[in-house]
């Protein structure tokens, strides 16, 4: 058995698509989608993730400001900028690329956006709304993980997801995403005990780790199980995921690639976040 492949770059694709008409349409009716980004430091991998958004925002027709700040910058700074992006009736969707530098309090950034623009669905408003099952702004990573398995027809209801990772931003929204959707949920973390022995009961496995160390091998994986892989770690100048991709596609039903599996979808439902939050500025919803 060889694993289908889960095209994130095609899904996304159509995605993009889909939003670009959207934001064509409010353009006609006056409004044109703007996202600000932020970032703090030079993290190349946050530089790099952020070129990739703003060009995308730009192949579609959604307006986009980037505010790159040094590493040095104070919080009180920080929290000026999204005040002046909160009251900025141009701007409907705020992006703060984390991780930020050490010594910031991440939490209380995050809190400063106004829900209504927080387009990656970190605030706790949003996060809770997705916890009480209402899906206004969601987090982009794990929308473009249940986008691309609805789009392949993996079924998810009754089945059991096993997610490798408890963060904010992938681990606990995608839980909420597939309990929403019906799944039995296992979330797993650096403290899990015998991984081997839960990952193998997933008939959806989502591994979100990034370390060099760590790689799921065929005994982790039930055979035909949906394999999708959020790790992107830099090996010897070479990018990988978290997924030893050609031993274990022989053995699932569906798998992502890295790249081009869920890193398109998170870009994908970033712009289609921006073109929801303009929606819910212009419209009241
Ligand atoms: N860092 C890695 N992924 C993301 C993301 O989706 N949003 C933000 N803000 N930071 C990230």
């Amino acid at each position: 058995m060889t694993g289908r492949i889960l095209d994130g770059k095609l899904v996304a694709a159509e995605v993009k698509k889909q939003v670009a008409e959207q934001a064509e349409q409010l353009g006609r009716h006056g409004t044109r989608p703007f996202l600000a980004t932020v970032q703090v430091g030079d993290d190349p991998a946050s530089t790099s993730y952020l070129k990739a958004k703003h060009r995308a925002a730009e192949e579609i027709g959604i307006e986009s400001e980037h505010h790159h700040l040094s590493a040095s910058t104070a919080q009180d700074k920080l929290e000026a900028i999204l005040g002046q992006l909160n009251t900025n009736p141009k701007v409907h969707g705020i992006l703060v690329q984390l991780p930020l530098p050490q010594g910031f309090d991440e939490d209380s950034i995050i809190e400063r956006i106004i829900p209504y623009k927080d387009v990656d669905g970190l605030h706790p408003i949003n996060a809770g709304r997705l916890a009480a099952g209402k899906e206004i702004l969601v987090p982009c990573t794990p929308k473009g993980i249940v986008k691309l398995l609805t789009h392949y027809g993996v079924p998810v209801a009754g089945r059991h997801a096993v997610i490798i990772n408890r963060t904010t931003l992938v681990g606990r929204p995608l839980a909420n995403l597939f309990l929403n959707r019906d799944a039995t949920v296992t979330v797993c973390h650096s403290k899990t005990a015998n991984l081997a022995e839960t990952t193998r009961t997933a008939d959806i496995l989502v591994s979100a780790v990034g370390r060099e160390e760590f790689q799921i091998s065929p005994e982790h994986i039930k055979p035909g199980a949906t394999v999708a892989d959020v790790g992107l770690t830099r090996v010897g100048g070479k990018l990988r995921g978290d997924v030893d991709f050609d031993k274990v596609s022989r053995l699932a039903g569906f798998i992502t690639p890295v790249p081009g599996g869920v890193g398109p979808m998170t870009v994908a439902c970033l712009l289609e976040n921006t073109v929801q939050a303009a929606l819910i500025q212009t419209r009241g919803g």
